[in-house]
């Protein structure tokens, strides 16, 4: 079975083909990326319209390389899945429409993906990762711990209630005067600070549900910063190290409480899993490590190019519905909202 997939949620349009061998174990065949952080950065964020603008040009031209690549034709693809949301709109409906428009000339099966079922299903693509596992997505759009029991099986177990983690290194960088996208140079520079010099807060720390905070620790940080204006060097660095130390407590407590709650609905996980841009953190992982280690689970990370948004996780996602016999048809919609887990639709302030 192979499958080809498309991802245009946010500011990456990528496109993948995918395939199982005889015993069903994946292959990535191809897998095209291009990012749009360039025509963004000066923006100090992703831009909707300069987005979807980018997408429609490029998203031909990514299906095209894929293809080519893969060393197949377009007859040779078993069926389309294009990440039908969540996401910037404009963004989605192009990836959706083109992922239509293919399944239409060939006659082979749509599936529409949860661009967070990719994220969820990615340990799949790189292990043999059996469920039940617990997944913490954590990029600059989604912050979520989710039980994954199966395929389409999937329970919410916290998300955040303001900004996303990617998201909340972005705005610390970029209130210290540091470029987009902000989590790799807040690292850097964390690296060289005093991580016990400012006092911040570890907000949600300790509460019974596993959802997070974020944007009252952003706030600490930037009335520490402004007591001591104008900022040294040494100062962005101290305040960094902070930062980080108090992002590294929260996710180690938040994902401490998911595994608590894991147990009563799922039993004991095979995996905890880590995915999303944020993932590449190391201090994060080292935690995660800590941590899964204390609760007697193996730590999984996809490689960095399957963590952070791309072709291969939707094609992946796709495949593993399309061999279950799920497949949708041409009126299915592009949805800027889509939980994951359908009983938390309405919930509110939630992300995704
Ligand atoms: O998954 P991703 O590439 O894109 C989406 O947001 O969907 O994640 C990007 C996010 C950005 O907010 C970026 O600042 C953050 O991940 N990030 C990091 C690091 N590398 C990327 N955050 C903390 N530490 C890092 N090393
Ligand atoms: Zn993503």
């Amino acid at each position: 079975m192979r499958v080809l997939g498309i991802e245009t949620t946010c500011d990456e349009t990528a496109a993948a083909v995918v395939e199982t061998d005889g015993a069903g174990r994946p292959i990535i065949r191809s897998s095209e990326v291009l990012s749009q952080i360039a025509a963004h950065a000066a923006y100090g964020g992703v831009v909707p319209e300069i987005a979807a603008r980018a997408h429609v040009e490029a998203v031909d031209h990514m299906v095209a390389r894929a293809l080519e690549r893969a060393g197949v034709e377009l007859s040779d693809i078993d069926g389309f899945a294009a990440a039908a949301g969540p996401g910037l709109i404009g963004g989605v409906m192009i990836g959706l429409t083109t992922a239509k428009a293919l399944s239409l000339v060939t006659g082979k099966p749509l599936i529409a993906v949860n661009h967070l079922e990719g994220h969820a299903l990615t340990p799949r693509l790189v292990e043999q990762v059996q469920f039940p596992y617990l997944l913490l997505l954590a990029s600059g759009g989604h912050t979520q711990l989710i039980a994954v029991r199966g395929v389409g099986d999937y329970v919410r177990l916290g998300t955040t209630i303001d900004d996303a983690i990617g998201e909340a290194f972005d705005k610390v960088a970029k209130m210290l005067g540091l470029p987009y996208p902000g989590g790799p140079q807040v690292e850097r520079e964390a690296k060289k600070g005093n991580p016990e010099r400012f006092h911040l807060p570890r907000p949600m720390q300790g509460r019974p549900v596993a959802d997070f905070s974020l944007s009252g620790l952003k706030t600490a940080v930037r009335q520490e910063a402004q007591k001591i204006l104008p900022l040294r060097a040494s100062d962005v660095s101290d305040l960094c190290a902070s930062f980080q130390a108090a992002v590294v407590d929260v996710v180690a407590d938040r994902t401490r409480v998911a595994l608590r709650g894991f147990r009563d609905i799922a039993g004991h996980p095979t995996a905890l899993v880590v995915a999303g841009g944020v993932a590449a953190n190391m201090a994060i992982r080292r935690g995660l490590e800590r941590l899964a280690a204390e609760a007697g689970v193996r730590l999984v990370a996809p490689p960095l190019a399957l963590c952070t948004d791309n072709g291969a996780i939707i094609a992946w996602a796709g495949l593993e519905r399309l061999r279950m016999g799920i497949q949708d048809d041409l009126t299915v919609a592009a949805r800027p909202r889509w939980p994951l887990d359908a009983s938390k639709d309405t919930r509110a302030g939630a992300k995704a």
